[in-house]
């Protein structure tokens, strides 16, 4: 009796010891690779969006942060009404405390984005000024955010969302008062304050053929006709499980950049589950695969070596808010547990 509880007793420590020792292993593999770590291999850009708060509040914001990306787009430090909050004021501290966060842990800074028609400070949004007096203000703008961050920031998107859906050009507050030469004037201005990064144009709904794509593509050929320095264009990806378009059509839509001798970026990529069938476990499978997709798309097309993801725990999306539902659009979860997403990514970036 007592022999039988004594082996009892060692099978059950024994077996506690090797599950111990496996999760060691686990834990020692995982921490060993990391998406940052399989992406330098392949000099490619694996980045996130991120938020000045948390930043500042949450070590493991920091830490996930640093262990898996090699670049970072700031989600709204650098947008016009932070920066320049006053006519004749600028505020970089947000901005500043990210680029310098990029800067001691070496990851690449993409700068979004200098021409918008959204988070605009009001001085500018209700000011009433003449079409000289706005080009003032956007060349001001520009030499001086895109001085401020020279050198440290290697990409930046100049002109972001400038397109309807049908292909038209957006009415905004630089199209009324300055017209269509207000997106050229960016590039060069932007070239001028930064000769050494590269300039793009950002849009979303853009990422296959279509009114949008085509017209932006042919805008953009325009340009480059007229000499405008542009190095490439920026695909945001913020699609959903009903809501995504082939690899194949992306793949496609890269191939005629780069017959204009341009790059393209995926610049703020998240996939909502909101709108898809099956159990949970399912949409977050089908979510992995579209991450998945999309990366090996820029792995394999020589023309793109980045893939920005619009943030990287679903604590800190901006899905929720903006589309009004619950949702779990990026690759770890609220408790930065990595999902089937980021598995997917580490999977692709392994072969
Ligand atoms: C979003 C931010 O994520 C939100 O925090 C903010 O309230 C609104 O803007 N396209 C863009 C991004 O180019 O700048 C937007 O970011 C998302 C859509």
């Amino acid at each position: 009796m007592r022999w039988g509880k004594l082996l009892r007793l060692k099978v059950v420590s024994l077996s506690i010891f090797t599950a111990l020792t496996v999760l060691w292993w686990g834990h020692l593999a995982l921490s060993f690779t990391s998406l940052r770590w399989l992406a330098q291999r392949q000099d490619l850009y694996i980045g996130t969006a991120v938020q000045f708060r948390p930043l500042q509040r949450q070590p493991m914001y920091r830490q996930v942060l640093a262990r898996e990306f090699n670049m970072v787009t700031p989600e709204n430090a650098m947008k016009f009404e932070v920066v320049h909050p006053e006519r004749d004021r600028y505020d970089f501290t947000q901005a500043d405390a990210i680029v310098q966060f990029a800067s001691d842990r070496d990851l690449q800074v993409r700068g979004h984005t200098l021409v918008w028609h959204r988070q605009l400070p009001s001085w500018l949004t209700e000011g009433e000024f003449t079409p000289e007096e706005l080009k003032a203000i956007l060349r001001d703008h520009i030499y001086t955010v895109v001085g401020h961050f020279r050198d440290r920031v290697s990409a930046w998107d100049v002109v972001n969302e400038a397109f309807n859906d049908d292909g038209t050009l957006r009415d905004t507050i630089w199209l009324r008062g300055i017209g269509e030469e207000y997106l050229e004037l960016a590039f060069r201005w932007a070239r001028e304050a930064d000769p050494t990064a590269r300039l793009f144009y950002n849009n979303y709904g853009g990422e296959m053929a279509g009114k949008k794509a085509d017209a932006t593509y042919e805008f953009i050929q325009k340009l480059e006709d007229r000499g405008v320095p542009i190095d490439g264009v920026g695909l945001q990806m913020h699609v959903g499980l009903n809501n995504v378009p082939t690899a194949a059509a992306v793949a496609d839509n890269m191939r005629r950049f780069d017959e204009l001798g341009l790059e393209v970026q995926i610049t703020e990529m998240d996939v909502q589950i909101q709108n898809g069938t099956g159990t949970e476990s399912e949409r977050l499978q089908a979510q992995a695969e579209i991450y998945g997709e999309m990366l090996r798309v820029c792995q394999v097309e020589p023309n793109c070596n980045t893939l920005v993801m619009w943030g990287f725990t679903d604590a800190h999306s901006w899905i929720p808010s903006f589309t009004g539902n619950d949702d779990a659009p990026l690759i770890f979860d609220e408790s930065y547990r990595p999902k089937p997403a980021y598995y997917e990514l580490l999977e692709v970036l392994s072969r």
